[in-house]
């Protein structure tokens, strides 16, 4: 199939947007995609045609709603490859899936033992696990990254042990773009006899993941980084695993039967699912995956990494401007982080938001990493299948007017 990526840009109405009177330029992908109008449109359907509790009525609306909150369930199940549809938990997102299992794996963790991490995490996959490893007296282990910004393997061999019972890593760095081989470190942990998590919240948005080849045990993302709404996500757990862990969040739906001082759980996945869950979010999310499904992933990547090697080599051409993470572009998903000689990222943002460009500048919820780097923020070009080689023509001019401007 043949995509005129261009025509894509109609199905997103905000890219009509003007910011300080000049046409929206988004490279803020990493942070949150934009969405297309089949997202939206799904949204309001099920609100005005359908909306209904799920599971909790015999009424024909909740009905309606829970069979559509069940088929985005499959949908997902089938996108990530995993082996059934029970496998997938609705959460609030990649932090909530993150939370959720460091909270539902504490009893499997005891003093002394190891909780092995990397420098490239971001926040959400270091901060649950400091909590855990403080309640129960367990070691928190970082694995260094060499100097162009993967992670060390050796290094990653040499602190697997016997006390290590949880080994957490991201797919894709938010930061230096790393593709992690999560195949080969996973295996290197099961080995070892502990139990693998996957960030993948930036990896599923741009190319294909497939958990069963991954052979992860756990993987989450969220859905807003991939044309869906903010608050819906997923937690993926191989079904054994699912069935040897506790829930983590009690209260309605997550019950078989509830007695005045005991109860006994639902079937997985609602043992996992107490409350009122995000409908809304997840019918959103089940348009985003038929939308990506409709482009295809293998095409969404083949874009990508085009525009993505465009934008690479013509910030190589601005003098002044280091780039960080892999020099070999196999290794690296869309994501660019740099500094521009000694120009605050802040700054710089400020800036190319004149020009109606949207960048994200800061530490990207990345402090270890920042301290790895030697700085204190970057600024970072994120891109979708949206974006265009002229959007990328005119971000390097800002950057070269803004360059002349701040150093005079
Ligand atoms: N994790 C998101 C980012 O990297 C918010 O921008």
């Amino acid at each position: 199939m043949t995509i005129d990526w261009t025509n894509v840009r109609e199905d997103f109405p905000i890219l009509k947007r003007k910011i300080n009177d000049q046409s929206l330029i988004y490279f803020d992908n990493a942070a949150t995609t934009q969405k297309p109008k089949q997202v939206i449109d799904a949204i309001t359907n099920y609100y005005q045609n359908y909306n209904a509790n799920v599971y909790r009525g015999v009424h024909t609306l909740s009905g309606e709603a829970t069979q559509v909150y069940e088929d985005v369930r499959e949908k997902v199940s089938k996108f990530i490859g995993a082996k059934q549809k029970e496998e997938i938990i609705f959460t609030r997102g990649t932090t909530s899936s993150l939370n959720y299992l460091a909270k539902s794996l504490a009893s499997k963790i005891k003093a002394g033992d190891e909780i092995l991490l990397t420098y490239m995490e971001h926040h959400s996959n270091i901060i649950p696990w400091q909590q855990l490893a403080k309640e129960k007296n367990a070691n928190l282990v970082y694995v260094q990254l060499t100097n162009d910004g993967k992670i060390d393997i050796e290094d990653y061999r040499k602190k697997l042990n016997t006390r290590t019972k949880i080994v957490a890593f991201t797919h894709v760095s938010n930061i230096l773009g790393t593709i992690n081989p999560v195949q080969e470190m996973t295996k290197i942990a099961n080995e070892k006899g502990a139990i693998v998590i996957v960030d993948g919240a930036q990896a599923v948005p741009h190319f294909e993941v497939n958990v069963q080849a991954l052979d992860v045990d756990f993987y989450v993302f969220s859905g807003h980084k991939m044309l869906g709404p903010t608050g819906i996500g997923v937690l993926y757990g191989k079904m054994q695993w699912l069935e040897a862990i506790e829930p983590a969040e009690f209260g309605g739906e997550m019950i078989e039967f509830v007695q005045e001082y005991k109860s006994t759980w639902a079937a997985i996945p609602k043992k996992f699912e107490a409350g009122t869950p995000n409908i809304s979010g997840a019918i959103g999310l089940g348009a985003a995956i038929d939308y990506l499904n409709t482009l295809g992933m293998k095409n969404i990547k083949a874009y990508e990494d085009s525009l993505f090697k465009y934008l690479y080599e013509s910030l190589l051409d601005i003098d002044g401007l280091k780039i960080y993470g892999p020099d070999d572009l196999c290794e690296r998903s869309g994501v660019i982080s740099f500094n521009l000689d000694d120009i605050h990222p802040h700054d710089l943002s400020t800036a190319l938001d004149l020009e109606g460009i949207a960048i994200r500048a800061g530490h990207h919820c990345g402090q270890l990493l920042m301290r790895q780097l030697n700085v204190v923020a970057t600024s970072r070009i994120s891109l979708y299948f949206y974006n265009t080689k002229k959007e990328i023509n005119q971000t390097i001019q800002a950057l070269r007017n803004a360059k002349e401007f701040f150093n005079g």
